[in-house]
């Protein structure tokens, strides 16, 4: 009996396949139609061929059931979780859709038994549509998941949820992204005179890759993020995805590879994302430029040792440390303080103020002391904290351990190893593609020193030329450093108190044709950051995110650490850059009175940097900013 009527029910499936075969355009799923996560090949798909709905693979074992665009780029799942193989996706002929686990555990349902439901479509824009005749009665773009697509509408109250993270939008149009449904760790406002008198504000992704916010209070919808390929390539998918690194992405996908480019990310620094490296967990960025969370030290292990992402624990919780606690300190460290803590937990004390109140504290677990103008001292009292440790963020961090402190292993970059083999290299490379990278430094400051160096009868025409040529061309440039003291005749440049922290040698070194049309705090800001860029270490070098933040402002820039120049690279000669003393020799400066007293100036040299553009830039059109360097 059992046995029969199975077969009745599993052969719905293989006539539906008939008649998609035989009528391509007949897209319509008939009640009784089931999908098995055995045969992955089976799907319901659009009649544009875009996009079907069918058991994707996760691994050998697993599978998801969701709509894709193409074979695998998955944009709705009714399920987050992954099912075992021997589940199934089944459209009863009461109208109701289920997925049942191998089990025979009913993982999801979509209550739309007795509701009339003659038929299903899975649309051409995605969407997968239950109706009673011609009318819908339940669609997948009004239950959304992780991903919002073109067409699909998303309004106040909507929530994209990924994990422990979600991304809503307010009524008063300001969208953001929370950990746990609580900490703010992102948020991206309106114009505030547009906020007040909104109605029923509802977000869209245009397919041109806009994503805009609609209200009928709005003459026209306004924009708040768009793809870098905005209006570009062969009419790419686009959609917006809410990862489960706790990152929002505009993706753009090819059907054809079955690929999906990154277009446009909300929190450009993935180490900002709130717990993104878990409890106690530390983020940092690698030689690769990837995030990496590691534990504060060896007092801590990885909860999960699988998956570093996953937190840390203490090997001893503090309640039963055997001796006294203590704080383990983390320079360039600093432990995240994001709404609504941020009024709760912050002090202005000194930096053993800060300390001694965090040991003394029952409640605190770490504190966190910005050496910025604000000389905040947060302390942590909450169960979670999430750290984030670069060589650009100003401030130190503690966090209560046992004793004694067992410190981690100094990173590979710094052992002996690496250190030794860059040690011994007989040329210096500077970098000035990584800065015409990063800063969008362009070409034309080759031209203006090509123009320069022509006429100077002094300098060594053909090696010159070559190098020329190949700045010119963008990539990677190296200068010995003979010819680079040649080029520069003993260039020296002074970074701090007497160098650039003095704005008149700052003014002193931009290009005398932009007069006073540029902001001085802007100029210095750059020359700042053109010196993290061209850090010898990879790992030194700031994220493009940290380096458009320290450009605008909204980061403090720290001095920049020591130039290591080998004595082999010097030749004996006295330093090019082997003090964090770094120091502009200016001539045209020098006959400046207001300069004149200045003990880095050197009358004698002719050596100067001159800057000839420099470009804001605007963090709602990412126009690259644009500084030209000439050195003369
Ligand atoms: C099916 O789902 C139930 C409930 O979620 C779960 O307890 C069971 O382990 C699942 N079975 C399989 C084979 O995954
Ligand atoms: C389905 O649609 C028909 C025709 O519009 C309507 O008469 C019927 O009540 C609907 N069924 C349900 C259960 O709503
Ligand atoms: C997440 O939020 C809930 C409710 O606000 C809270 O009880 C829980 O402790 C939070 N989780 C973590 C890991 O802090
Ligand atoms: C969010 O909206 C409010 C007005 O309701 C505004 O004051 C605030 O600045 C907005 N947030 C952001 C990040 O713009
Ligand atoms: C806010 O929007 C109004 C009207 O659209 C505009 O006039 C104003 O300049 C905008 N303000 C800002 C700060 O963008
Ligand atoms: C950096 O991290 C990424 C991702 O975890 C990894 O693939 C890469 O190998 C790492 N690079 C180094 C130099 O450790
Ligand atoms: C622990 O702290 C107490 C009080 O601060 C101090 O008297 C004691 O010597 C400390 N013990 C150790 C082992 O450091």
């Amino acid at each position: 009996m059992l046995k029969r009527e199975k077969y009745t029910v599993d052969l719905a499936p293989f006539l539906c396949l008939f008649i998609f075969l035989c009528f391509a355009d007949a897209a319509d799923v008939l009640p009784g139609a089931v999908l098995y996560a055995s045969n992955p090949n089976q799907a319901w798909s659009s009649p544009n061929n875009d996009f079907s709905i069918h058991f994707l693979p996760i691994s050998a074992s697993t599978f998801s059931l969701c709509i894709t665009y193409g074979a695998s780029i998955p944009i709705w799942a009714p399920f987050a979780g992954e099912v075992d193989g021997k589940s199934s996706f089944r459209f009863l002929s009461d109208g109701n859709l289920r997925l049942i686990n191998g089990s025979g555990a009913v993982v999801w349902e979509s209550n739309t038994a007795h509701l009339g439901v003659s038929h299903a479509t899975l649309e051409n824009s995605g969407n997968f549509v239950l109706k009673n005749g011609s009318v819908s009665v339940w669609h997948s773009f009004e239950h959304v998941a992780d991903t919002l697509v073109p067409s699909q509408s998303f309004g106040a109250g909507s929530v994209l949820t990924s994990g422990s993270y979600s991304f809503r939008l307010n009524r008063n149009g300001n969208v953001t992204l929370k950990w746990n449904d609580s900490i703010v760790y992102w948020t991206l406002g309106l114009n505030s005179s547009v906020n007040d008198n909104l109605i029923n504000p509802t977000l869209f992704l245009q397919e041109i890759g806009i994503l805009s916010l609609s209200d009928a209070s709005l003459s026209r919808p306004v924009t708040m993020a768009y793809s870098s390929d905005f209006g570009e390539g062969n009419n790419p998918f686009r959609f917006l995805k809410l990862d489960n690194d706790g990152n929002l992405r505009i993706y753009s996908a090819s059907k054809d590879s079955n690929t999906a480019t990154v277009r446009w990310t909300g929190v450009r620094d993935q180490c900002e994302v709130y717990g993104y490296c878990g409890n106690m967990g530390i983020c940092s960025y690698n030689a690769t430029g990837s995030p990496t969370c590691s534990c504060p030290s060896k007092n801590f292990d990885l909860v999960d040792p699988s998956d570093s992402r996953k937190g840390c624990k203490r090997k001893i919780e503090i309640k039963d440390c055997p001796g006294n606690a203590t704080l383990l300190p983390m320079n360039h460290t600093r432990f995240f303080t994001y709404p609504p803590e941020t009024s709760s937990d912050v002090y202005i004390l000194g930096i053993t103020a800060c300390r001694s109140n965090c040991l003394s504290g029952s409640s605190c677990v770490a504190s966190t002391i910005l050496a910025d103008v604000t000389g905040q001292c947060h302390i942590k009292t909450s169960n979670f904290v999430s750290g984030y440790q670069s060589p650009t963020i100003p401030g130190s961090s503690f966090i209560k351990v046992c004793s004694p402190i067992e410190p981690n292993p100094l990173p590979p970059l710094e052992g002996a190893g690496d250190y030794k083999g860059w040690r011994l290299r007989t040329w210096i490379v500077v970098v000035l593609a990584a800065l015409s990278g990063l800063l969008g430094l362009v070409i034309f400051g080759g031209i203006v020193w090509w123009s320069c160096f022509s006429s100077n009868p002094e300098f060594e025409g053909a090696y010159a030329q070559y190098i020329l040529l190949e700045y010119a061309s963008g990539t990677p440039v190296q200068f010995s450093y003979k010819s680079l003291r040649k080029a520069t005749k003993g260039f020296q440049v002074k970074l701090g108190s007497g160098g650039f922290g003095a704005k008149g040698n700052v003014v002193c070194i931009v290009d005398k044709q932009l007069g006073d049309k540029f902001d001085i705090e802007q100029a210095m800001r750059v020359i700042q950051v053109s010196f993290w860029c061209i850090q010898e270490q990879p790992a030194l070098r700031p994220m493009m995110g940290k380096v458009v933040q320290m450009l605008e402002g909204i980061m403090q820039i720290e001095k920049p650490p020591l130039f290591k120049a080998s004595r082999e690279d010097i030749g004996g000669a006295s330093s090019i850059c082997v003090s964090n003393s770094i120091r502009v020799r200016s001539a045209p400066c020098a006959s400046e009175p207001a300069l004149s007293s200045s003990s880095t100036m050197q009358p004698s040299s002719p050596s100067s940097i001159h800057m000839s553009s420099i470009t804001r830039v605007d963090p709602e059109r990412y126009v690259t900013p644009t500084l030209h360097v000439t050195l003369t």
